[in-house]
């Protein structure tokens, strides 16, 4: 193809994803399947791989996220973005439509648009000759934080507009809300969990943080959804009213809340609050209300603002739910990843056609924060499906035989140490043995990447630990058949099969030995780290964090962490039953050949003659490092059949890129 000829592609190629994500995200009507999209998407990436030129900040294939910032620069919004004033009652809309009447001296009906109040954060988009320029955050109302580059990784947000039926005008700031959906919001908090990061309190706090990353390519991981309802500066284009920004945004390629209507008289727009207030239950994300403003513009200016507050518009918000209780007893509660929660167990109440007896209190500063009591009278809030959480203490209720509470020093489970690492907000238990914590460390230390037990399953390991015949991951090593015939569906040969893979995981490398022992801060990479800089097991017993501080990559968070682990009593002896059922750790020697030592590795695309673990574990073997991350330091991109986006993230920063044969090559293979 001639070059002029693949501009051209490239350029329809964008047209016509383009096109595809407005009937996706703003029409909810696709017209093609995932597949012919991300058919679409690969091509595009491909031509802007190979001819660099040709790629711009907007194409749809630059939603990855960009380097990390040192910090965010701010933006000075052209108009400034105003708050809004609430109205709990009818009362007090009413008396908004008076008021406005009052001033524009009419006794005629305003006609008012009314929109879904989302609670996410505010965000303005400027946009020239229709190209997505700056992002950034309503901030103080007068400046925010420019967050460009984490607004582009969200793909509600359109990188350039559709020209369709109108073209964009020269100038266009386009104002919305950032928000996470109920159901993204859970699963986010789970994978959290799992990995004992700390938990989101609600779906706006989410929100929130993920839009403040440095580093968008963790903020492109976020579930996040933008429903614009405004205009900022525009220029090249009058607009008479709200209804017809709302038509008009669409249009362009934003997203906006089907919910929002047109009213002819204030009655009208409390008749939708209370119908909307019907459908709240059943939307996928949260409403914290509705926005009421005058559509015409002219009315606008005419009525103008007061202290920062359009005259023009109000929320009226949904009640909350929440109710007032009282706290009987606070419990720390101990979760699969040793993380302690308090938890305040109170006089059962309703709230929201829902009965609370319990609602989390987050960490100790949280509680100290808040000042909650045992005995203490305090404001239950519950949003959406979100565990309820107390709000606020009423301190006019104390009666003085309230209690302070403090996350206990030792594990309410197991007695192990509770310890709190610098830097964090969480408690957690170090036992290794600890039986909260017991099934999820014995999934994470059978699991391929740590000893490779094949056939101890999640079923398998809940049934080993209910029946009390594993509360250490050392009694795995114990197990005779005769345990094992007490099982349910544990047919015989099953059970030899579990026995025989046990005994084949008997000689794991130092590195996936310590990996398995699921020591916080220690993953796979520091794991390998550690053990090519402490060379056997005994050391770890005996080093101190200022030895391990003089190891490259390992900060004080790993220090301590490991430090802890293994002056832990219990977890002494846990290794040391290891070691006596036979558990025989290989351990580097001097001599081991590493030709691939500090050489970084980074996979995309599906390997042919091996699968992508084969192939990590020979690069590692031989001393290489294996990232998921693009970036400088990543020496050799291994590319694959239908590489993903790395591949042109990879392109871009000129990367070494190799195949599957030249990979062979290096690592002895051929
Ligand atoms: S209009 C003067 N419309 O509510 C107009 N705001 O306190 C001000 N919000 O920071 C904004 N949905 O984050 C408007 N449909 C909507 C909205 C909305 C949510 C938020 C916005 C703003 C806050 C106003």
């Amino acid at each position: 193809m001639a070059l002029r000829e693949i501009e051209e592609r490239v350029k329809r190629l964008r047209r016509e994803i383009e096109y595809h994500n407005y009937r996706y995200y703003v029409l909810d009507d696709p017209e093609i399947s995932d597949a012919e999209y991300d058919d679409l998407i690969r091509e595009l990436g491909d031509l802007e791989g190979k001819y660099p030129d040709l790629r711009t900040p907007n194409s749809p294939t630059q939603r990855v996220g960009a380097p990390p910032l040192e910090e965010f620069g701010t933006v000075t919004h052209t108009i400034p973005m105003l708050s809004l004033a609430n109205a709990m009652e009818e009362g007090d809309v009413i008396e908004f439509d008076q008021r406005i009447r009052r001033l524009l001296k009419t006794d005629e009906e305003i006609e008012y648009v009314v929109e879904p109040k989302l609670d996410g954060v505010a965000v303005e988009l400027a946009y020239e000759r229709g190209d997505l320029k700056v992002g950034a955050t309503r901030g103080d109302g007068i400046t925010g934080e420019e967050v460009t580059q984490n607004l582009r990784t969200i793909k509600t947000i359109p990188l350039h507009l559709l020209a369709k039926e109108e073209p964009p005008p020269e100038r266009l700031e386009v104002r919305g809300e950032v928000y996470m959906e109920l159901d993204d919001f859970k699963v986010l908090n789970k994978k959290r969990e799992e990995s004992g990061e700390s938990l989101f309190a609600n779906p706006r706090n989410a929100a929130a943080g993920s839009l403040r990353q440095l580093d968008s390519s963790v903020t492109s991981q976020r579930p996040l959804k933008i429903f614009c309802y405004g205009i900022g500066e525009v220029q090249g284009r009058e607009f008479e009213s709200q209804w017809e920004v709302l038509q008009m945004l669409p249009k362009w390629g934003f997203r906006m809340n089907p919910l929002a209507r047109r009213c002819n008289t204030i009655q009208d727009t409390i008749d939708y609050y209370k119908e909307i207030k019907g459908l709240r239950e059943e939307q996928t994300y949260e409403m914290d209300g509705v926005v009421i403003k005058v559509n015409s513009f002219g009315l606008q200016r005419r009525l103008g603002e007061v202290s920062r507050s359009p005259r023009w518009a109000l929320a009226y918000k949904f009640p909350a739910k929440e109710a007032t209780t009282k706290i009987i007893d606070i419990k720390a509660q101990v979760g699969r990843t040793g993380a302690l929660t308090p938890v305040a167990e109170m006089e059962p109440v309703r709230i929201g056609g829902v009965e609370v007896k319990r609602a989390t209190l987050h960490n100790q500063d949280e509680i100290d924060k808040k000042d909650i009591r045992i005995g203490d009278t305090v404001v239950v809030q519950r949003a959406g499906d979100v565990i309820p959480e107390v709000v606020k203490v009423i301190e006019s209720k104390r009666t003085g035989a309230e209690r302070k509470f403090a996350i206990p020093d030792k594990c309410p489970i197991c007695g192990a140490d509770v310890v709190r690492l610098p830097g964090e907000a969480i408690h957690r238990c170090v036992g290794i043995s600890c039986p909260a914590q017991l099934k999820g460390r014995i999934r994470h230390f059978a699991s391929k990447r740590a000893m490779d037990i094949d056939g101890l399953g999640v079923k398998l390991i809940d049934q080993l630990a209910d029946k009390g015949l594993v509360k250490d991951i050392a009694d795995l090593y114990y197990l005779g058949e005769d345990d094992l015939a007490l099982l349910e569906r544990m047919a015989e040969k099953s059970a030899e099969n579990l026995i025989q893979a046990l005994e084949e995981s008997k000689h794991p490398h130092l590195s996936r030995f310590v990996y398995a022992l699921g020591i916080r801060h220690v993953g796979e990479h520091i794991s390998q780290v550690l053990a090519q800089g402490l060379k056997c097991l005994d050391e770890f017993f005996k080093v101190t964090e200022e030895e391990l501080l003089s190891i490259p990559e390992i900060g004080p968070e790993v220090a301590q962490s490991v430090v802890r682990f293994f002056r832990d009593r219990g977890n002494r002896r846990v290794i040391k039953r290891l070691q006596k059922a036979g558990v025989e750790i290989e351990e580097p020697s001097e001599k081991e050949e590493e030709p691939l030592k500090g050489r970084v590795f980074l996979f995309t695309g599906a390997l042919e003659g091996m699968a992508r673990n084969e192939a990590k574990d020979l690069v590692e073997g031989l001393g290489g490092e294996v990232t998921s991350s693009v970036g400088k330091r990543v020496d050799y991109v291994v590319v694959g059949k239908d590489p993903g986006s790395k591949y042109t993230k990879a392109r871009e920063l000129d990367l070494k890129i190799i195949d599957e044969g030249e990979l062979r090559k290096l690592v002895g293979l051929t």
